[in-house]
């Protein structure tokens, strides 16, 4: 028994160095013709197994170099929702620029492998050759192509699987794993919900992480997900947007989501230039602005219409604001859903010490949102929580028979700000890193924010009578989280 196990283990061995030599050769091949500028160096002693070197040198000196650069195979994969979310899905990802014939593919999805066997739509993508460098913090240039692909002609209510990658080689070896994919219903009143974020922005990959993923533990059947800026720091920096999409990993790809820009997705007036090769968002904002395709547009979610105004270019650009708000009364005049919710990343009212509302946005927003009836305002920016009606009497009552636009003011990251108890706030927490799962199923709506934890840490349901909307506080019966309770 010993015997045959030595001989086993030898042999072992022996296959082991070979494939070694084998597969050290393979990869030194691909190194010189793939990774461009990689030098490496070699310190073979004839035995091909005991030297130690590396093919990414030039790579070994960034310590994150497996967020920034791509290879073949995609990465940064995230489905966005679409114009029409009950028969499409729109994705986004990336490779490196050898990458230049690639494709999504879509099937109904099945118990078994069998979808493979069936009917597979497959369509090129869209794919723009990109490089950047981010300089404040000396990140290395880095050379991608991003691929975006649209499906449409889908079936509602249906689960699909999709995969993006390329035929270059045999096999799955240039793919990303099959995702599966919910499509929207087209039925009025049917249940659905989403996930609200704040900003994420700092130490993301650290600490964002888990807020993600027990958002998606706590509620894996959630139909799409918004962002409300400030998803990064530095605008350009391509390890902080590899941070971003690590984070979600997968759950970018499952789960389609929608974001808004923040002043961290700006450097003064021009957005980062990653926003739009990475996502594939809608292009349905005012005509003729480049600048704001894929940050200010709208998308319909069953019962819901959800706005994207994009803020920054709103508050820092006189020429393009008047094209926004007209842009928006059209939108909302338009309006057939019987619930909309806006977003933005500033706050038109700040719960923030030491910051002013922003009047710009209340002078050319409130109008168009007291008008139309918004129903919801998810903001971020303040970097603590808030949430409330502007017209609140502040009465603590459970029960409002005629309530008005909520106003919420989040944050998922670990940057924290003190707030100020305003007349508006119905409750408010600080250092308190949080999700919001808002439900909405025919006349009601409701809203639950959670600590990653799963803590429960602000609720209401909203319901709509005829004209009015009837307003129930869930809220818990827990003190208001203040910062200085936990760092002083
Ligand atoms: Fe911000």
């Amino acid at each position: 028994m010993k015997k045959v196990f030595k001989k086993a283990t030898i042999s072992a061995i022996f296959l082991g160095l070979i494939f070694s030599v084998f597969s050290c050769n393979n990869i030194e091949k691909k190194t010189e013709t793939e990774t461009e500028g990689h030098s490496h160096s070699h310190d073979e002693n004839g035995t091909g197994h005991s030297h130690s070197h590396t093919h990414y040198e030039a790579n070994d000196t960034i310590p994150a170099h497996k967020l920034l650069y791509p290879s073949k195979v995609p990465d940064r994969i995230i489905a966005n929702v679409p114009e029409d979310a009950a028969t499409m899905i729109a994705v986004n990802w990336r490779t490196n620029q050898q990458i230049n014939n690639a494709v999504l593919e879509v099937a109904v999805a099945t118990d078994g492998p069998e979808f493979q066997l069936g009917d597979i739509k497959s369509v090129n993508a869209k794919t723009e050759v990109f490089e950047n460098k981010h300089v404040k913090h000396n990140e290395p240039l880095v050379k991608t192509n991003y691929h975006s692909a649209s499906i449409t002609g889908l079936e509602p209510k249906t689960t699909y699987v999709y995969r993006v990658g390329s035929n270059e080689l045999e096999g799955d070896t240039l793919w990303s794993e099959w995702f599966q994919y919910t499509t929207a219903s087209d039925k009025t009143g049917e249940e659905f919900s989403f996930i609200y974020f704040g900003d994420a922005q700092n130490q993301v990959k650290s600490m964002w992480s888990r807020v993600i993923r027990n958002s998606y533990r706590k509620f894996p059947s959630v139909d799409f997900m918004l962002h409300a800026g400030d998803l990064i720091n530095d605008h350009d920096s391509n390890l902080q947007w590899g941070e971003w999409f690590y984070s979600g990993s997968f759950i970018h790809a499952t789960v389609p989501s929608i974001m808004t820009p923040g002043n961290h997705e700006y450097k003064d007036t021009t957005l980062t230039p990653l926003w739009q090769p990475q996502f594939n968002l809608p292009k349905n904002g005012p005509k003729g602005i480049n600048e704001i395709s894929e940050t200010t547009y709208a998308v319909d979610y069953q019962d819901l219409k959800v706005i994207s105004i994009d803020c920054i270019n709103f508050d820092r650009k006189d020429e393009h604001r008047e094209a926004q708000v007209q842009w928006l009364d059209s939108i909302l005049k338009n309006n057939t859903k019987k619930w909309t919710a806006l977003t933005m990343h500033f706050p038109l009212y700040t719960p923030a010490q030491k910051r002013e509302d922003n009047a710009v946005l209340i002078e050319h927003l409130k109008p168009l949102i007291d008008k139309y009836k918004v129903d919801l305002v998810l903001q971020g920016h303040d970097h603590t929580y808030a949430r409330g009606q502007i017209s609140n009497k502040k009465s603590g009552v459970t029960l409002m028979s005629d309530a008005g636009t909520i106003y919420a003011v989040s944050v998922s990251g670990p940057k924290m700000y003190e707030s100020t108890d305003k007349k508006w706030i119905e409750r408010r927490g600080e250092f308190t890193q949080l999700f919001q799962i808002i439900t909405i199923k025919n006349n009601k709506l409701s809203y639950e924010a959670y600590t990653p934890i799963g803590t429960l840490y602000d609720a209401f349901d909203l319901t709509k009578a005829g004209n009015k909307k009837i307003l129930k506080n869930r809220i818990p019966d827990t003190p208001v989280r203040l910062k200085s309770d936990y760092t002083r």
